[in-house]
């Protein structure tokens, strides 16, 4: 028989994207040798260095041969050069919109050895994962200005929810919670007690899907409370599932309660068709070229992206050695604190990697 091979479709990107794909696609690679798996990778020069060369931001051509890839390895997009939003909007959300990645993915796990910023909290407290709607709501770009640059300019910017795309998100997010294993429950995280069209619509759909999901316990949060609770009792969630708003700014304290941006990963999914996976720090190019960043994020992106494919025993295995090489190893998640340089950390978990 043929081996089983995978196309993926790599953009390394700007600052220290290209060096955390480098470990990321070291440790596939190994794993590839063990397993006889191979992935094919194609790389795409987009972002903002490519930008600024030559004004290319995310050509259709690229978005086609991006469709035809099986996964997409992402590292990261911004140069300080670009004006905020150009980059943003042309390439980081042009591929959520145009792949139609509908999902926004982003565990929350302490892996034992890392060191939290809250305090007496055990590893097995922190381990859920916020499902963002990630192609609407805010995000959509909707809006105008009248009579900008007056003293009586008004700017409007809507938030846009459709019924099937919040469905969608949110039987995503109890189909994950059974697959899961987790508590068994799922927590919706919105702001109904004011904007009451949009959490109307999504408290709406929420009861009608749960009806489905009898055996799944849920949960109604106002987002101002759950930012409190998921300091004060993170112990309590299992899958929160909110919009793309919200899963912006609470992934971000997600990323502090496991750790910092150096372990944070997501993935950018349509379910069953296809997904983009990544380290959700950015592209920090104050580090950049100085082999201090940590890839352990951008490692779990691709430990995130071997699920999606449903090559679960890799997936395993590149979580074993992760939790070896932090535990055993790693001083700090935090770039330049880590005792030892990025292409090490890649080093040691590719060394460790059992299959
Ligand atoms: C993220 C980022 C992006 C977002 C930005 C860079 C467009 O903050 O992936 O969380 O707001 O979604
Ligand atoms: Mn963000």
């Amino acid at each position: 028989m043929d081996p089983k091979q995978y196309s993926i479709g790599v953009i390394p990107g700007d600052g220290t994207g290209p060096e955390v794909i480098k470990e990321g696609i070291k440790v596939l690679k190994a794993l590839s040798e063990k397993s006889g798996v191979k992935f094919n990778f194609k790389r795409f020069d987009i972002g903002g260095d490519r930008y600024l060369r030559d004004g290319t931001l995310l050509p259709d051509s690229i978005i086609n041969e991006l469709k035809k890839c099986d996964a997409i390895y992402l590292g990261a997009i911004g140069t300080p050069n670009v004006k905020p939003g150009v980059l943003e909007r042309g390439i980081l959300l042009k591929l959520r919109f145009e792949l139609d990645l509908y999902v926004n993915l982003r565990p929350v796990k302490l892996i034992p050895g890392v060191e939290t910023p809250l305090k007496s909290i055990n590893p097995e407290d922190i381990d859920f994962v916020v499902v963002r709607e990630n192609t609407e709501g805010l995000y959509c770009g909707c809006g105008a200005f009248f009579k900008k640059n007056t003293p009586d300019e008004v700017a409007i910017q809507e938030s846009i929810n459709t019924r099937s795309g919040v469905e969608r998100c949110i039987r995503f997010a109890f189909e994950y919670c059974k697959k899961r294993n987790g508590k068994g429950k799922v927590t919706l995280c919105g702001k109904s007690n004011v904007l009451n069209y949009e959490w109307d619509l999504w408290l709406r759909v929420f009861e009608e899907v749960k009806k489905e999901y009898p055996e799944i316990e849920t949960d109604y949060q106002h987002v101002d409370a759950l930012c409190m609770w998921m300091i004060k009792r993170p112990e309590q969630y299992d899958v929160i599932v909110t919009n793309n708003m919200f899963g912006d700014i609470i992934t971000d304290i997600g990323a502090v309660l496991q750790g910092g941006l150096g372990v944070a990963a997501g993935a950018n999914i349509n379910p069953g068709v296809r997904g983009m996976f990544e380290p959700i720090g950015g592209s920090a190019p104050k580090y950049a070229g100085k082999n201090i960043i940590n890839p352990i994020a951008c490692i779990l992106a691709g430990q995130m992206m071997l699920e999606f494919l449903g090559e679960n025993e890799m997936a395993c295995s590149i979580q074993r050695a992760v939790e070896k090489v932090v535990k055993g190893h790693m001083k700090s998640m935090d770039a330049g604190r880590m005792g030892m340089g990025t292409s090490d950390v890649g080093d040691m978990i590719a060394g460790y990697l059992k299959y």
